[in-house]
């Protein structure tokens, strides 16, 4: 599907259906009197009768068939001082599916109702029309891969912002492309999670980074078991130890011009492309969607995507780094046993009491390397870390850790205004190094039950170092959905957090 403008005001549209917003109680003449105006047959439609713009909601409204627009989808977004960004795109994802449902070709968003919608919603209009253009794509987004019997309705070919003034203005322009660049790296990051274990291995996710790095001119590498022993990242290796899969670390690097020797902002992604706990072994019952333990890392390539899509238009001031510490936890004789003792990169020792806790031993010598290899302006990870990070805080939120208040206001800020919602833990060291005491090396690498996110996020604050702007998602729980814009299973959660934060670089505001 492409984006495409229509401009002067709906006596110049034309689509197969135009999309409007109604609020619940409202009218034709309120909702959308300037559509009605120039499609003349919308104000006496019979439909109206039986259409209260609930939540949920959508009624098709025909009109005579010789029209520019014939069809008009009026999108329920419910009482108006309860509506809120999730339901309008959510309204979005429900209405692209039906017009895909009735197999129209193009779809057009009435921007007269949007405009009506931001008002309300109290966000610009520029920013709706970025959060409509990545509905869309995300409700349309399907993993049909495996199906032998697909869908047999297409996409639309064009999704049309149906403007009312004469020209597109350049901030609504730039909003739309920005929506379908992080699109697109929240489909690739979709794509990864939903492939099975069997498929995405590290060394097929690497081969998938290779392409994208690839595709964009950016620079890529990989570092297998003899890279990483040569590294000295023995908490890493200790976790690949069990699986017939090579663990693969992959590094992407992104520089725009003008950024060269600038300190970069590096993000690293938890890369387990299974994860059954190893001879801690998970239980049965659900652990097929550790198939999607890698998720972390797949919202990084997603980055790295989105990035690529939008290069170079609106570069980052500095180069951008990827890595993503994928592996595969598995038990067999060679595995890891609980007990066993290993010096990760940074020289501490760690007695591996819990095989299951192996996110962290990957991110520990991958935070590790990073800031050695990179000296990084900014250092974020990201990782389906803990069960217990979705005890404290549900299905759709992830935690949030940081060194510095700054990032974690702006990682908050802005997970709560692109959908990916986030919430602050604290970094309590004393406590977690508490929880984490080992009567013979170091620390453990798994504590006690209680305050699980916070003592493993405490376990990754010992690889980094004193003074780096470091922060922390956890988004084990979030990496999962079933809605109008998630089609059940990943949801490519934080592509659009982590993408922001390249861009908030010395009083810069965040995009
Ligand atoms: N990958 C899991 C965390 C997870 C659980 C993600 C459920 C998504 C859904 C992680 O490696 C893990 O097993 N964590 C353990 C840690 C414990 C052993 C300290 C957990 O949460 O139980
Ligand atoms: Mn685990
Ligand atoms: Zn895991």
């Amino acid at each position: 599907m492409d984006i495409r403008f229509q401009v002067g005001g709906p006596s110049h549209w034309k689509a197969d259906a135009v999309m409007t917003f109604v609020f619940e109680g409202e009218g034709v003449e309120q909702a959308c009197s300037a559509l009605a105006q120039n499609a003349l047959w919308l104000g006496i439609a019979p439909a109206w009768r039986d259409f209260r713009g609930r939540k949920g909601e959508s009624v098709m409204f025909y009109g005579p068939q010789a029209m520019e627009i014939s069809r008009v989808l009026g999108v329920g977004l419910g009482k108006a001082e309860k509506a809120n960004m999730t339901v309008f795109r959510h309204a979005v994802g429900t209405a692209v599916r039906r017009c895909r449902e009735y197999d129209l070709e193009t779809v057009g968003i009435d921007g007269a109702s949007l405009a009506r919608v931001a008002r309300t919603l109290g966000v610009s209009f520029d920013a709706l029309v970025r959060e409509a253009v990545i509905a869309a794509f995300l409700g349309l987004y399907r993993y049909d891969r495996w199906k032998s019997e697909k869908s047999d309705h297409e996409d639309p070919r064009s999704l049309f912002l149906m403007l009312e003034g004469e020209f597109v203005e350049d901030a609504v322009r730039a909003q739309a492309r920005m929506a379908e660049a992080e699109a697109r790296g929240v489909m690739l990051a979709r794509d990864a999670a939903n492939d099975p274990a069997n498929v995405m291995t590290p060394s097929a996710f690497a081969e998938k980074a290779r392409s994208v790095a690839s595709k964009y001119g950016m620079t890529w590498r990989a570092l297998g078991p003899s890279e990483l022993k040569a590294e000295g990242m023995n908490a890493y290796l200790a976790v690949a130890r069990g699986s017939a899969e090579e663990p693969r670390m992959v590094v992407v690097e992104y520089t725009p011009r003008g950024a060269e020797g600038r300190n970069p902002v590096v993000l690293v992604g938890k890369g387990l492309c299974f994860d059954s706990g190893g001879i801690s072994l998970k239980p049965a019952k659900g652990m097929e969607e550790m198939k999607g333990d890698m998720s972390g890392a797949a919202a990084v390539l997603g980055v790295m995507e989105a990035l690529g899509q939008l290069a170079p238009s609106v570069a980052p001031k500095r180069p951008v780094v990827g890595v993503m510490a994928c592996a595969e936890n598995m038990p067999d004789g060679h595995a890891t046993r609980p007990g066993d003792i290993v010096i990760a990169k940074n020289g501490k020792s760690v007695e591996i009491v819990n095989t299951d806790a192996e996110g962290r031993l990957v991110l520990a010598d991958a935070l590790a390397w990073a800031q050695e290899a990179y000296d990084p302006f900014r250092l974020v990870d990201i990782a389906t870390l803990t069960g217990a990070c979705a005890v404290a805080l549900g299905l759709d939120a992830a935690g949030l850790f940081a060194s510095d208040d700054a990032l974690a206001a702006a990682l908050h800020e802005a997970g709560t205004r692109l959908g990916e919602r986030n919430w602050r833990l604290p970094l309590w060291t004393d406590a977690g190094l508490a929880a984490l005491k080992s009567s013979c090396a170091d620390m453990v690498n798994s504590g006690i039950r209680e305050g699980g996110a916070i003592n493993a996020a405490v376990f990754l604050q010992q690889f980094v170092r004193e003074g780096v702007a470091w922060a922390h998602i956890d988004m084990a729980a979030a990496d999962n959905a079933d809605n109008p814009i998630n089609a059940k299973g990943a949801t490519g959660f934080g592509v659009r957090t982590l993408l922001s934060a390249v861009w908030d670089d010395e009083g810069e505001m965040l995009q």
